[in-house]
């Protein structure tokens, strides 16, 4: 390991983050860790990792001497010239990213000609200039900018740090964009060397691409219920053309997370604000919207009312391998089954913590088999991997109806009718209501 590797500093412990320090404090630059949340940092301190993300207590534990907590920004500004910015910058109510959190780290640096942000945090474009003018009225001139976007997905961040398909690095050509590049060099990745706007830029255009390719299946999944075709071949008959590729096109309950809903109607919001209505976004978040929904109506087609009905969710999450609740599918659909009158229960490995705090009205279960006791009908929403080995003859058994709707087109069709169950997936029509055609 190279121990010559930059010292850098990284400002907010959240999923980016804390994976950002954690990978370059094992490419060997020891990392100052800067957040406002004492109590998340006094468990940093102590070795506890506040999220769930597979790889990332081990990443952590291995290089915790090269790792430094604290809620004082000075360690971080005394051993490193780079400040990873990773703070949070939720939607506010006009669809607009609330960058409160960037500004307060943009006001908190002192002036200086050794130090660089370097922004992670997804913003819109043109942050990077507005704080180089902020710089520049505050007499910090010296202070410089990169943009360096995070493309890592929840789950296997850890991972997708260590192995990106990119990296993306927009600055003014100066010192701060060379140490940036120097910095992932040894993760010897396609580098995207740029101006700020299109490092900005790149960012949201690439999670409104992908959360556009989401919408398209899923409307063509909603076609192939009217029309007998079977959704997942007709991605697989897609996605190997190279021009279209064969991610992104399961279909689904819809796209949820901190990302996707949020940076789509960013996106929509900033090309609003310039005057240009961005036609294609607006659809794909409608299309989203409806689909969380579909699931009531393949409910009803089978049960007809849903009062006083019994459902069990499995899964909450708004995918696999993690905790994470935000703008989850299991939100809107537990909202609406209990506006139908319906008793919801559910079951998820890892978040019902988080869920807890999001969902009233809904009986949490220890274990899948105890959700799905004499439900009238299960939900699949979240395709954790122990739902593939669930004995779907033993949730039969444990059913008071038969009706089984698979969100995530995950589960076994052949084993789920040979249980006797009535098969519901979504752009399935052939397989579902559990008949033989
Ligand atoms: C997403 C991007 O994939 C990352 O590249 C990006 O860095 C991140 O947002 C971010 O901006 O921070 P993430 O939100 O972790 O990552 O989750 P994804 O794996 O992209 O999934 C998003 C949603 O799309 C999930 O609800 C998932 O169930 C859904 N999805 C995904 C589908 O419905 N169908 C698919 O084929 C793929």
């Amino acid at each position: 390991m190279n121990t010559d590797r930059e010292p850098i500093g990284v400002i907010g412990t959240g999923d980016v983050g804390l994976v950002t320090a954690a990978g370059f404090a094992e490419l060997g630059s020891d990392v100052y860790c800067v957040d406002i949340d004492a109590d998340k940092i006094a468990r940093l301190e102590a070795g506890e990792i506040p999220i769930y993300e597979p790889g990332l207590e081990e990443l952590v534990a291995r290089n915790r001497d090269r790792l430094h907590f604290s809620t004082d920004i000075a360690p971080a500004l005394e051993h490193a010239r780079l400040l990873f910015v990773a703070v949070g910058t939720p939607p506010t109510y006009s669809g607009d990213a609330d960058l409160s959190a960037v500004e307060s780290v943009v006001a908190a640096m002192p002036p200086s000609d050794r130090h660089a942000l370097v922004m992670k945090s997804t913003v819109p474009v043109g942050t990077g200039a507005s704080i180089k003018r902020r710089f520049e009225e505050t007499g910090k001139t010296g202070f410089r900018y990169v943009s360096c976007p995070e493309f890592l997905k929840e789950g296997s961040a850890v991972n997708d740090f260590l192995h990106p398909d990119r990296v993306v690095i927009g600055d003014d050509g100066d010192w701060a964009g060379d140490a940036v590049t120097e910095l992932y060099a040894p993760l010897e990745a396609p580098l995207v060397r740029t101006d700020i706007r299109s490092a900005e830029m790149v960012k949201l255009a690439s999670n409104a691409f992908l959360a556009t390719k989401i919408s398209f299946i899923n409307e063509i999944a909603n076609v192939c219920e009217e029309t007998g075709a079977d959704v997942i071949e007709v991605a697989r008959g897609m996605g190997l053309d190279d021009r279209i590729g064969k991610k992104f096109l399961q279909a689904g309950i819809g796209f949820g997370g901190s990302c996707f809903p949020k940076d789509v109607q960013a996106l929509k919001q900033l090309a609003g604000n310039t005057g240009y209505h961005f036609q294609l976004l607006t659809a794909v978040i409608e299309v989203n919207e409806l689909q969380k929904r579909r699931v009531m109506n393949k409910l009803q087609k089978h049960l007809g009312s849903l009062v006083d009905k019994e459902i069990a969710l499995l899964g909450l999450a708004f995918k696999p391998n993690t905790d994470d609740m935000r703008e989850a599918s299991s939100l809107v659909l537990s909202a609406r089954l209990n506006a139908a009158g319906a008793h919801v229960r559910a079951y998820d490995p890892v978040a019902e913590e988080e869920a807890r705090k999001l969902i009233r009205g809904m009986a949490f279960c220890p274990t899948a088999l105890e959700a799905v006791d004499g439900a009238d009908a299960v939900v699949l929403v979240t395709e954790w991997p122990e739902f593939a080995e669930l004995d779907l003859a033993e949730v039969a058994g444990r059913m008071r109806g038969t009706l089984l709707v698979d969100g995530r087109n995950f589960l076994d069709v052949e084993a789920a009718r040979a249980a006797g169950l009535t098969y519901e997936g979504i752009g399935r029509p052939g397989l579902n209501g559990g008949g033989t055609s």
